[in-house]
């Protein structure tokens, strides 16, 4: 669809929700939820899309100001929050001479499509323009504005509030998203009070203002009631945050991905995973991160803003932060990287092993309960168990070079700053504080002593057994 405006309203405070943070910050699947929104109503191709903040408006500001959506977004305040309809007058001046249909979308019903909105853009041009609203029926409406009928004419929407008995029985209600001719609707809020249960100048009331004027008036029901649910409590932002993952773990599994949970699989909406992936129970992927195809990652995963190339397997309760897996490495059980982790391809990380801010060249391996960090490592470097990098001196870090070929053994310690060179061998138990030259042996420790028959001498002289 082209040629309308968006008006998101994401004012409110959302005091049901109990929080030190703005409603529509609450994230959903990774994203804050007006975040959702305002991609919809990019994604179905508005030419300006104002969205309309209060309660903490410094923090929606800030948010909004640091993502780039691919189309201008801007703000507008609405200082005091006098209910959906004032939140929706607040922006005639930013609609000023606006001549296309306005679509007004809620902050906190975040799983709306861009294809729902295609189709409300039909009925509503079906209908000969005016007002349509998108409603839905549930099997438990509570909470929500129901749309009041009269032999099956649409007569207005009232709110829980207000409603009587008889109107609360209606299962049919109002999803709080709307396309309407501008100035039918800004001349329909003229009208409207905040004469009601909670002294607010309700949006919902253009429905019984424009009909009373004689204009055409539309329903349309949303293909899916699943998709206009709002949040206003924390059970809601559950209910919502779980559909979100349905629907993620559908476009996963066309796209080739195995879940072999898909409710046990915790996949954020900015996530892309390639074919043949297996993706075990109890994984979270979040953030900005990337994974490659045909790799496996095992229960208990959790990797954040991370790229994984091809062919990678994270191994059971493996935790990558902003790190970079090139391909064809292996990581885990237990391991543990960091930020400016970078495996080159073929490069391992076994079990209870950390890496920080270190590249681990092509084919190296450092397999056991070792702590790498601000190192570079070269190919085909083995780094013995219990290795570690002692980059800080409680003021500075420095920096260690590991160069190609060489073999750190076991229980070795580099003081950086420090350098390997190619092919050396660091001895088992080692403390490196000088830089070994490439082909050496760097040896650092006592030389062993056998005393010949000291066991049973001490035994003797101790006593007992
Ligand atoms: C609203 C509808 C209700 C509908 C439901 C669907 C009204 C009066 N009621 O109820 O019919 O069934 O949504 O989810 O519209 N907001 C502002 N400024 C304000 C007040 C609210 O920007 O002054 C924003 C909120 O941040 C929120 C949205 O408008 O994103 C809806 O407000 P909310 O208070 O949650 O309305 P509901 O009671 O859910
Ligand atoms: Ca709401």
């Amino acid at each position: 669809m082209s040629g309308f405006v968006a008006l998101v309203l994401a004012a409110g405070k959302g005091t049901r929700m109990k929080s030190a943070l703005p409603k529509v910050l609450h994230p959903v699947c990774g994203l804050p939820m007006v975040h959702h929104v305002v991609a919809c109503a990019v994604a179905a191709g508005a030419d300006a899309t104002h969205v309309v903040i209060g309660h903490g408006a410094d923090a929606v500001t800030e948010y909004l100001g640091a993502t780039d959506f691919g189309a201008p977004v801007d703000t507008v305040i609405q200082a005091e929050q006098l209910g959906t309809g004032h939140a929706v007058q607040v922006c005639r001046p930013a609609l000023d001479g606006c001549a296309s249909p306005v679509l007004i979308l809620s902050g906190d019903v975040p799983l709306v499509t861009p294809e729902m909105v295609a189709e409300l853009a039909a009925t509503h041009a079906q209908g000969g323009g005016g007002l349509t609203l998108v409603a839905v029926t549930l099997d438990d409406p509570t909470g929500y504005g129901r749309v009041v009928r009269d032999g099956g004419a649409l007569r207005r929407i009232v709110e829980q509030k207000d409603a009587t008995p008889s109107e609360r029985a209606v299962r049919e209600v109002n999803a709080g998203i709307y396309l309407a001719d501008a100035a039918l609707l800004f001349r329909c809020l003229e009208r409207v009070s905040n004469d009601n249960a909670q002294g607010e100048y309700y949006l919902t009331d253009i429905v019984r203002e424009a009909l009373a004027e004689g204009a055409a008036v539309h329903v349309h029901h949303a293909a899916s009631a699943e998709l206009v649910m709002g949040v206003n409590s924390r059970a809601q932002l559950a209910q919502v945050s779980a559909a979100m993952r349905r629907h993620i773990a559908a476009r996963l599994m066309d796209a080739g991905v195995t879940l072999i949970d898909p409710d046990h699989t915790y996949v954020d909406a900015g996530v892309s995973v390639g074919p043949d992936t297996v993706i075990h129970p109890g994984v979270t992927l979040s953030g900005r991160t990337t994974v490659g195809t045909g790799c496996e990652i095992f229960p208990g995963a959790r990797v954040v803003d991370s790229v994984i190339g091809d062919h990678v397997v994270v191994k059971d309760g493996t935790l990558i932060t902003q790190a970079r897996l090139d391909g064809g490495n292996t990581a885990g059980p237990n391991a543990h990287l960091r930020p400016g982790a970078h495996l080159l391809p073929g490069a391992r990380v076994g079990n209870y092993v950390e890496i920080k801010k270190a590249v681990i060249g092509e084919g190296s391996k450092v397999n056991h309960l070792s702590y790498v960090g601000d190192a570079t490592v070269g190919a085909r470097v083995n780094i013995g168990a219990g290795t570690i990098t002692c980059n800080y001196d409680g003021a500075t870090k420095y920096q260690t070079i590991i160069e190609d070929d060489v073999f750190i053994g076991s229980d070795s310690q580099l003081v950086a700053p420090v350098r390997v060179g190619a092919g050396a061998l660091v001895a088992a138990g080692s403390t490196i504080t000088g830089d070994v030259p490439a082909g050496a042996l760097g040896i650092s420790r006592a030389e062993q002593r056998n005393v010949e028959g000291w066991v049973a001498r001490w035994k003797r002289k101790r006593g007992g057994k």
